[in-house]
């Protein structure tokens, strides 16, 4: 299933490579959330084979609206382009993810960034990878130290929003770097292999985070909500850090 999952997420790649600075019609599906035919047509490629594959498992993909056979062993959850809103205005800063769940349990994450051709994946209990070399966190322990990245979702209007800005504010003067994240697939892969010390964000969906989180977790970083509780598909708030200044990032978060 992991070489399957590799493989599949992989050759998607070419077409958000294809239509990448070359869109000519982007639809909006709320103000500031837009979709593009790359979102629609990555998914269709990702569902179709899986469900060829594996036409018994449930599938929860962004732009399906709903899951395809709920309640199953299995569960894929895929983000067919996480990072849209920087896809449609032709930066390379987006990804593709999927997590599967066996059991309710997280399984197996593969991400891919299909402009650097950087594939990250990982399977419980089986370490984290990029491109084939093993990967694991950073070892900061101080948040003077700390380059960490944080996003500002299309629904930043309402009071996750706020609390966002207020984050931003604190930890600007207290980290060396905080950058903003137009995708967070990629941000907790960079927790991952080390590129970044720490990635929180307070507005994500279950696609958001499943994939990434799963590869975060097995690469041996630290994957929870700002409360310090584990990770689950429910949660809208995640923070993820190389585990050794966790707790000290969990402190100055406003929850
Ligand atoms: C978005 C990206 C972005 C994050 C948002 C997500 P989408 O996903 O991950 O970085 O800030 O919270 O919704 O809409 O591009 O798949
Ligand atoms: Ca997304
Ligand atoms: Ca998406």
């Amino acid at each position: 299933m992991l070489n399957f999952t590799k493989d599949l997420v992989r050759q998607s790649g070419k077409i958000p490579r294809k239509h990448w600075n070359n869109l000519t019609a982007v639809k909006y599906k709320s103000p500031r959330n837009k979709l593009t035919i790359a979102d629609t047509a990555t998914q269709k490629f990702l569902v179709d084979r899986i469900r060829r594959k594996y036409p018994e498992h449930s599938i929860m993909a962004e732009e399906s609206g709903k899951i395809i056979n709920p309640g199953q062993q299995y569960l894929w959850v895929i983000d067919p382009i996480d990072g849209t809103a920087a896809y449609a205005k032709g930066l390379p800063w987006f990804g593709t993810s999927i997590g599967i769940f066996k059991n309710n349990k997280p399984f197996i994450g593969v991400v891919y960034d299909p402009i650097i051709d950087e594939l990250f994946w990982a399977q419980q209990n089986k370490g984290a990878y990029l491109n084939g070399k093993r990967i694991r966190p950073s070892q900061i322990t101080s948040l003077a130290q700390t380059n960490a990245s944080t996003g500002f979702p299309w629904q930043r209007k309402g009071i996750q929003g706020q609390k966002q800005l207020k984050n931003f504010n604190n930890l600007n003067d207290k980290l060396e770097n905080l950058f903003i994240s137009a995708c967070a697939v990629t941000s907790f892969c960079y927790v991952a292999c080390g590129r970044l010390d720490a990635y929180f964000e307070y507005i994500l969906n279950p696609w958001d985070f499943a994939g990434g989180s799963i590869i975060a977790e097995e690469a041996g970083a630290r994957v929870t909500t700002p409360e310090g509780k584990p990770w689950s598909l429910k949660e809208k708030r995640i923070v993820v850090t190389n585990g050794k200044i966790h707790n000290k990032l969990l402190k100055q978060l406003i929850k």
